[in-house]
């Protein structure tokens, strides 16, 4: 019965979905279609659930075949085979996957070994494709070949018909499971159709830039480098990806990325050409930043660098007194110099953040060398992170020092009140944050369930804050850059000024 009702809401889901993509595209907006409807489950987000009706049932479908005829949602499917914890919102099982031990050439463990991606490949050939060689290799088979069985006898292997080290049925329910073999009989595509033996796309740059525009875009940026998949010092954007791994480019582009809502292809009824042609254009995107990663160091070091805070206070915390934090917290930069940069001339000049300690604006007009030299201890021995930031990390930070902090006193006024326009703001809110903010920016909640904190909240509490995070990303979250976007301090502005008029609690 459970099974029943899920795969029923499914059904109606996808109608709605596809009402909504007719809507979309009768209004004929620029903007992706497939969101909000789409509604992808995240962790902190599960899908919602409609009551099935009796009635709603397709009819369509469910002429009478000789075999069970599965029916689910074949694109959430290509999103567990990705990863379908992640996908699921869990843990990893332990340990490594027991088929594991009966290869030896592919050397990761643990999770990774859980992914159905990692023993048949982003092409589906498994050895015969491009896992056929390179630390992926594990010689194990594809599943392109299953694609024309029934989709009972798929789902039975899955539940280890033909292997009993390859059940899965453990681990997810039935619907899930259902989800995969749909998305291996109803979807799979063979990747040479789009892409040539030397990983080039056969598709048209010059329409796959058209697509890029209209959907892409408002996540990865102009340039594809609003979010980067990489680390600080190995950047890696979407035109990297293209290049280098076309077939998880296409796999990800058609079913979206497993635990974020980024759009799909086959949602969004893109033909097979349109993914080769935006494949074309990404190819075509440089690998270099539009903003350094130097804002984020300053945010929350640690979580860009990998790592945890070091332990203790900073040694210079017991210079002050009047801000009582301990731990963590005095090792950000922010804490000491403040989300305007003014530091004790700024917001942090009063309340519960006062330090008294110096902002960092006028130090943009210091040179590399003196910047890296005042954070490696040698105008103050207590000021000294060389043990945990390496030389990239300290070039990224002079950077933001020299080139990308600005005062915000022009935009954003003493009173916290934005000198910006709220509708051209609306725009990029519903085209960009949406997807993962939600409508009402209450999709994520950056406090406790107690004392919630959303985007309505914090653009009235702290716009500096607000400011910092939209323009520089994020530490740690693949949120879009607001300067790799191109926009400028006033555009953010606008931004921050309809923010503040959405629910702040
Ligand atoms: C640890 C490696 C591994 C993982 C993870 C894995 N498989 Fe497999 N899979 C295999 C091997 C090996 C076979 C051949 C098994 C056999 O029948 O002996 C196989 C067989 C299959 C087959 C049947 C192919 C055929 O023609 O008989 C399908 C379909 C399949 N896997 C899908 C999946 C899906 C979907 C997932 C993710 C939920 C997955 N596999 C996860 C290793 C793996
Ligand atoms: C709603 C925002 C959004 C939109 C729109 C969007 N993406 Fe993404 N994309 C993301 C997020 C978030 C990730 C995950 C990055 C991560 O996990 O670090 C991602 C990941 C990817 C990846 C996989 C990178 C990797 O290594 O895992 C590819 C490829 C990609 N996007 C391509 C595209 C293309 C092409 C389009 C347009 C058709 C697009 N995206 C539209 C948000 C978006
Ligand atoms: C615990 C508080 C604290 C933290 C954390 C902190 N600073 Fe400082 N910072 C200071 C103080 C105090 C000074 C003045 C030091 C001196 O010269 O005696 C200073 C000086 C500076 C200067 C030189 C400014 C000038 O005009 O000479 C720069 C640049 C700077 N900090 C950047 C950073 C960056 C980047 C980080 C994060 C990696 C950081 N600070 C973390 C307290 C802090
Ligand atoms: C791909 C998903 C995604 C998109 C698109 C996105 N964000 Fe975020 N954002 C996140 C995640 C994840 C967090 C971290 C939430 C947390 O820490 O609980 C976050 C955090 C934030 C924060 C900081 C909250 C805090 O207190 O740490 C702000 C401000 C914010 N987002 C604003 C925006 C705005 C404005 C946009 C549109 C320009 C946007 N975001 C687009 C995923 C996204």
């Amino acid at each position: 019965m459970k099974n029943l009702v899920r795969t029923s809401t499914m059904v109606i889901g996808l109608m709605l979905l596809l009402s909504a993509l007719l809507y979309g595209c009768a209004q004929n907006t620029p903007a992706p279609t497939a969101e909000p409807a789409q509604a992808q489950p995240t962790a902190t987000n599960p899908p919602p659930t409609q009551a099935p009706t009796a009635t709603s049932a397709p009819t369509a479908t469910t002429a009478p075949t000789p075999e069970p005829k599965l029916s689910g949602d074949p694109v959430r499917g290509g999103l567990l085979y990705d990863n379908w914890f992640a996908e699921l919102g869990m843990p990893a099982p332990e340990g490594d996957h027991p088929l594991w031990k009966t290869q030896t050439s592919n050397t990761r463990s643990g999770p990774d070994t859980w992914r159905c991606k990692e023993c048949h490949g982003w092409d589906y050939k498994g050895v015969d494709g491009a896992y056929g060689s390179g630390s992926h290799r594990t010689g194990f088979m594809g599943i392109l070949q299953s694609a024309s069985k029934p989709g009972w006898e798929v789902l039975a292997s899955l539940q280890g018909s033909t292997n009993p080290d390859h059940d899965f049925s453990e681990l997810m329910d039935e619907q899930d499971l259902t989800d995969l073999a749909l998305f291996i009989t109803d979807t799979l595509l063979d990747a040479s159709e789009l892409v040539n033996e030397d990983k080039t796309a056969k598709g048209e740059a010059a329409a796959g830039e058209d697509l890029y525009i209209q959907v892409c875009t408002h996540c990865h940026g102009p340039q594809g480098s609003a979010i980067n998949f990489g680390s600080y010092d190995e950047l890696e954007f979407v035109g990297a990806l293209a290049l280098d791994n076309p077939w998880e480019f296409i796999h990800k582009v058609r079913y979206g990325q497993a635990g974020w809502p980024m759009p799909s292809a086959i949602r969004n009824e893109w033909s097979s050409e349109d993914v080769a042609a935006v494949m074309a254009y990404a190819q075509t995107l440089s690998n270099e930043p539009m903003a350094s990663f130097g804002g984020q160091l300053y945010d929350k070091w640690w979580t860009v660098v990998g790592g945890s805070a070091p332990n203790g206070d900073n040694p210079l915390w017991s210079t002050q007194t009047t801000n009582t934090r301990s731990g963590e917290d005095t090792w950000r930069c922010k804490e000491c110099h403040g989300w305007d940069y003014k530091g004790v001339d700024g917001a942090y000049g009063s309340g519960s953040h006062r330090t008294g300690f110096k902002g960092i604006l006028a130090a943009s007009s210091m040179s590399a060398e003196e910047i890296i030299g005042a954070l490696t201890g040698q105008k103050n021995p207590d000021h000294d992170f060389s043990e945990w930031l390496d030389e990239a990390a300290l070039n990224e930070l002079a950077t933001f020092i020299q080139e990308e902090i600005a005062d915000t006193a022009s935009i954003i006024n003493a009173d916290k009140t934005i000198a910006g326009d709220p509708t051209q703001g609306e725009q990029k809110y519903i085209n960009t944050c949406a997807y993962c903010h939600g409508d009402d920016g209450k999709k994520l909640n950056f406090g406790s369930s107690d004392e919630p904190e959303y985007i309505g909240t914090l653009a009235l509490d702290n716009p500096w804050e607000f400011f910092h995070k939209v323009y520089f990303g994020q530490p740690g979250q693949p949120m879009p850059i607001g300067k790799a976007m191109g926009w400028t301090m006033e555009e953010i502005a606008d931004l921050i000024a309809f923010a503040q008029t959405l629910p702040a609690e």
